[in-house]
């Protein structure tokens, strides 16, 4: 069950360590600033069986977390976001790298986070597959960083 006071998302987060839950139903419960580090592996959009979330609707379906994390978030606080773009399986764009990573940036810096960096690591496993076709950066997963909440931009 997710705490019903403010007070009692962070205590039981701080003393349990791990909870498992509804993130949903979790973040609002954190009061406003308290968090120093968000670091958040989302489930990739329309990948696994974890994950029927198309990427046209990704972002719509990201920023009800997002703006939870953000108001939970202390002005010298960071999000991490480990995320995939992945080449589209049906639609307009299909055949092509969907652009949802992007677009969810941007909707993240509209929110009033603050762009910094975008790391890119390398999967070995699929490197080495991609790597006798010479597609050595077809398998990267990235992990993109927002630092604090510009409070003032929403
Ligand atoms: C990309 S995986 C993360 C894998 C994780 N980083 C690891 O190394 O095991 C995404 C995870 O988010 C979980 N998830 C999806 N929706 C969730 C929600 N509303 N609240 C909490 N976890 C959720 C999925 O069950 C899945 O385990």
């Amino acid at each position: 069950m997710p705490p019903t006071k403010s007070r009692d998302a962070l205590d039981r987060l701080l003393v349990e360590g791990v909870v498992h839950g509804d993130a949903e139903a979790w973040l609002p419960c954190l009061s406003r600033g308290v968090v120093d580090l968000f670091f958040t592996s989302p489930p990739y959009a329309d990948a696994r069986a974890y994950s029927r979330i198309h990427p046209d609707r990704y972002v719509e379906w990201f920023l009800p977390f997002v703006r939870a994390m953000y108001d939970a978030t202390a002005e010298t606080g960071s999000l991490i976001v480990n995320i995939k773009n992945r080449v589209a399986n049906r639609g307009p764009l299909k055949g092509q790298r969907h652009p949802y990573v992007y677009e969810l940036v941007l909707a993240l810096q509209h929110m009033g986070w603050r762009w910094i960096e975008t790391y890119i690591w390398p999967s070995q496993t699929l490197c080495r597959a991609g790597s006798a076709h010479g597609l050595r950066t077809a398998s990267s997963t990235s992990t993109t960083s927002l630092v604090g909440p510009s409070r003032t931009s929403t």
